[in-house]
């Protein structure tokens, strides 16, 4: 029960990603008039907050190492409730624009340091689950925001509250992350070996902790040998969770996913849905199948295996594209149009059983612990950098090519993905995070 609540609070962060990247397309329509916003400035609010994101996952590796996980999401909870508040209040467009700044930084060092900090205190059976809370917490912010963003459509000064409301979970989580304990690996790397037994007691009260506490003193003992991690980063010992994690990083975005999840309503209301109020009604179905199927990976993370739903996901996600593609070029509408929201909802679907879980949960496993701050941190901006150039370009693409041909580009990308993970992307599963890093470190392949 303590375990599940500490889950619950630490995975606040994924709440704040999800809502506050998913709120600005609807606060952006009445924004616009506010602020007599052409298209290019539109485009520097959403992307400003992507591009900050970037560079505090950049931060957020280095802090976090240094530090500790949660010093750094203490912090990083004090940047979200200051970013919407500032936000909220915003009289001038450079003044909205450091609120988007403050909650972009905020998300970047969040959607690095949560899954970091539940992969160290989850018991190695559960770790996909656990782990797995930030993206059920990620799907669950999108579909508030869109729920926020319908119920405050009317009125002019609605997007006020639409950004504002980010500050609620930010509180829970320094509330919170008060009364929990630091990570027990990073406090064993840091030789405080007393408080590492006791954080881990505190975590697994009823169990006893005597074999983990002695295998986390011996991986912490191998690492404070290094003493320069950016080059123990780049040596052979991690370039493969390297490729592994950036290649992922990058492939989680080029699929696709953003296209849908930042501008559903519009890719509706092109595909023929009778009214605005339909594409809204579509668009909430599809966030709902994002956290439902979030859920239900949660479960069999553990029990099949990453690899395994990773591929069955990306093999979904590659026919629901194809589908997908084929019935915009084909021009499907009226009755016909709902086959565009079902495989829209079909390839969301895949997307949560697979690559959307399982990329932030690899990049929390596979690095060794000298390095696991800084490897994430390298993938986690690759994923940034790439989710602001697919959404930037998203449009410019459709208006180019149409849509059939751009999500033709988006299955092809998945086509390759499928590829990158049957030869290099291994399986994880029940193995501790010490068995891990000894077993990618050796030549041994992990992907029986
Ligand atoms: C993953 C992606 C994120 C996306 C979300 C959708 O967390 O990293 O970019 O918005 O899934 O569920």
């Amino acid at each position: 029960m303590r375990f599940t609540l500490i889950a619950v609070v630490a995975g606040l962060g994924g709440l704040l990603f999800g809502y506050d990247t998913g709120v600005i397309s609807g606060a952006l329509l009445f924004i616009r008039h506010v602020f007599h916003l052409d298209a290019t400035m539109q485009g520097v609010v959403v992307a400003i907050a992507l591009a900050a994101a970037a560079v505090g996952a950049a931060f957020a590796g280095v802090l976090s190492d240094r530090f500790g996980r949660r010093i750094v999401l203490l912090v990083t909870a004090l940047i979200f409730v200051a970013g919407a508040l500032v936000s909220a209040v915003a009289w001038s467009v450079p003044i909205l624009l450091t609120g988007r700044v403050l909650v972009g930084g905020a998300i970047g060092v969040a959607s690095m340091v949560t899954p970091l900090y539940l992969s160290e205190i989850a018991p190695p059976d559960k770790r996909g689950a656990v782990v797995t809370i930030n993206q059920f917490y990620i799907t669950l912010g999108i579909v508030l925001s869109y729920g926020v963003g319908y119920l405050l459509s009317h009125g002019t000064e609605g997007w006020r509250w639409m950004l504002g409301l980010g500050a609620l979970p930010g509180i829970v989580l320094f509330i919170g992350m008060l009364t929990l304990p630091e990570s027990p690996p990073w406090l064993a790397g840091k030789g405080r070996d007393d408080d590492a037994t006791k954080a881990l007691r505190y975590l697994r009260a009823g169990t006893d902790v005597t074999a983990a506490v002695a295998e986390l003193k011996r991986d912490a003992a191998t690492h404070r040998q290094h003493t320069t991690p950016w080059a123990t980063l780049f040596a052979s010992k991690a370039r493969r969770p390297l490729i592994i994690g950036i290649g992922l990083a990058i492939f989680q975005q080029v699929t696709g996913i953003n296209t849908v999840i930042y501008f559903a309503p519009t890719i509706f209301q092109k595909a023929g849905l009778p009214s605005a109020s339909a594409a809204i009604l579509a668009t909430a179905g599809v966030g709902l199948v994002n956290v439902i199927m979030t859920l239900i990976a949660m479960r069999l993370l553990d029990v099949v295996g990453r690899r395994r739903l990773l591929l069955t996901g990306l093999t979904g996600m590659l026919v629901t594209l194809i589908v997908l593609a084929g019935g915009f070029m084909a021009g499907l509408h009226g009755g016909l149009a709902w086959v565009t929201v079902a495989s829209v909802a079909a390839y969301v679907a895949f997307f949560a059983i697979g690559l959307g879980p399982v990329f932030w949960l690899l990049i929390a496993e596979i690095f060794p612990l000298a390095v696991r701050g800084r490897g994430m941190s390298l993938a986690t901006i690759a994923n940034w950098s790439f989710n602001m150039l697919v959404s930037i370009t998203f449009l410019d693409l459709v208006h180019g090519f149409g849509r059939g041909p751009t999500f033709l580009i988006y299955a092809a990308m998945t086509l390759a993905t499928l590829i990158f993970t049957w030869f290099l992307v291994p399986e994880t599963k029940g193995r501790s995070l010490e068995d891990i890093e000894a077993a990618l470190d050796g030549e041994a392949a992990l992907t029986a």
